[in-house]
């Protein structure tokens, strides 16, 4: 199995981003090959401050690291610093219906909202095949969001394949597990723009604070409450071992303790769990050089695969002369 996904790089990254998708993926390092990415020309659309953007683009890098993505078994690397991406981009660009990719729910949903899309966003898609395409992924684990573009990735191999013989892996996606709910702070589900998130690297004391302001119901202390519908404990069912979320499971089902116990607990907890990956953090950010060559490594490697499916590509559509 050959798997491959793209990491967007958005600031600092939460529970949801852990739990949801970054620890499916470095649950994957292990298969034959596997590649990852930290996708800066797509954030390009979006992100138009070059600062943020390379921060944003080195933290992403970071993270992985820290929370356990092993550049030597996997193949790390950063988008743009594989340039033969961008040039299959335009050679699958030029089969690509227009109607095809305006079903895609991006810039569907831009256009429905009556704001005017560019064509990076427009092209998006055929980006993400490129990506794809170029490393013979045959596995691409993703959150659910992303199947049509997917889909969008079959169907241009398809035709690619067809027009000009067999050059490209039908590549299939693996849709990540988001059965392991991670509510926010408000009990919604977590997400940035809900501004209810818990932050994986945040420092430990400002965390507990945090968790400490949860909203919880009024519950009166003597009720025994049914745990598994309850956020605090799914939260702390998160970072909790087990015996520990059978203890508060029974508790809660016993009645008589405050919710402020259980933030304690779930606060003792976090700290735990994320401990070393923290301490991995500081190190890596204090060693921006040794950070470098790792990503420097992981675009020669992702290099050498891309430019030979590029120049299958190429061959195959008659550029190579
Ligand atoms: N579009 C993906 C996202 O927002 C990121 C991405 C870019 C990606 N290229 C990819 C994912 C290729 C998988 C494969 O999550």
């Amino acid at each position: 199995m050959r798997v491959l996904s793209g990491i967007q790089p958005t600031g600092r990254p939460h529970w949801g981003n852990y739990f949801g998708a970054i620890r499916q993926y470095i649950d994957l390092q292990d298969e034959d090959e596997s590649y990852y990415f930290v996708a800066n020309l797509h954030a390009l659309t979006t992100v138009r401050d070059p600062k943020l953007l390379s921060g944003y683009t080195l933290d992403a890098a970071i993270d992985l690291v820290a929370l356990g993505l092993d550049p030597k078994r996997a193949t790390l690397f950063v988008q743009s610093d594989v340039p033969e991406v961008s040039e299959l981009c335009w050679l699958l660009l030029t089969g690509t219906p227009m109607g095809l990719l305006e079903r895609c729910h991006a810039y569907k949903d831009k256009k429905a909202k009556g704001l005017t899309a560019d064509a990076g966003l427009f092209n998006y898609p055929v980006l993400m095949a490129a990506d794809i395409l170029a490393y013979d992924a045959d596995t691409v684990p993703v959150g659910d969001d992303q199947l049509q573009h997917i889909e969008v990735c079959r169907d241009l191999a398809g035709s690619f394949n067809h027009r000009f013989g067999e050059v490209f892996t039908m590549p299939k996606a693996k849709i990540l597990d988001n059965s392991a709910k991670v509510p926010g702070t408000d009990g919604e589900k977590m997400s940035k723009s809900y501004n209810n998130t818990l932050e994986i690297f945040e420092d430990p004391k400002a965390q507990r604070k945090r968790i400490m302001r949860i909203t919880t119901d009024s519950r009166p202390m003597d009720q025994p409450k049914e745990p598994e519908g309850d956020h605090l404990f799914q939260l702390y069912s998160l970072v909790a071992t087990s015996e520990q979320r059978d203890e508060m499971a029974a508790l809660y089902r016993r009645g008589g303790f405050g919710y402020g116990d259980v933030k304690k607990a779930l606060a003792d907890a976090a700290e735990r769990f994320f401990a070393d990956a923290r301490a991995r953090r500081l190190e890596l950010a204090a060693d921006p050089k040794a950070m470098h060559a790792i990503l420097a490594d992981g675009a020669a490697r992702a290099r050498q695969k891309a430019s030979q499916v590029l120049a299958r590509a190429k061959k195959a559509c008659g550029l190579l002369l």
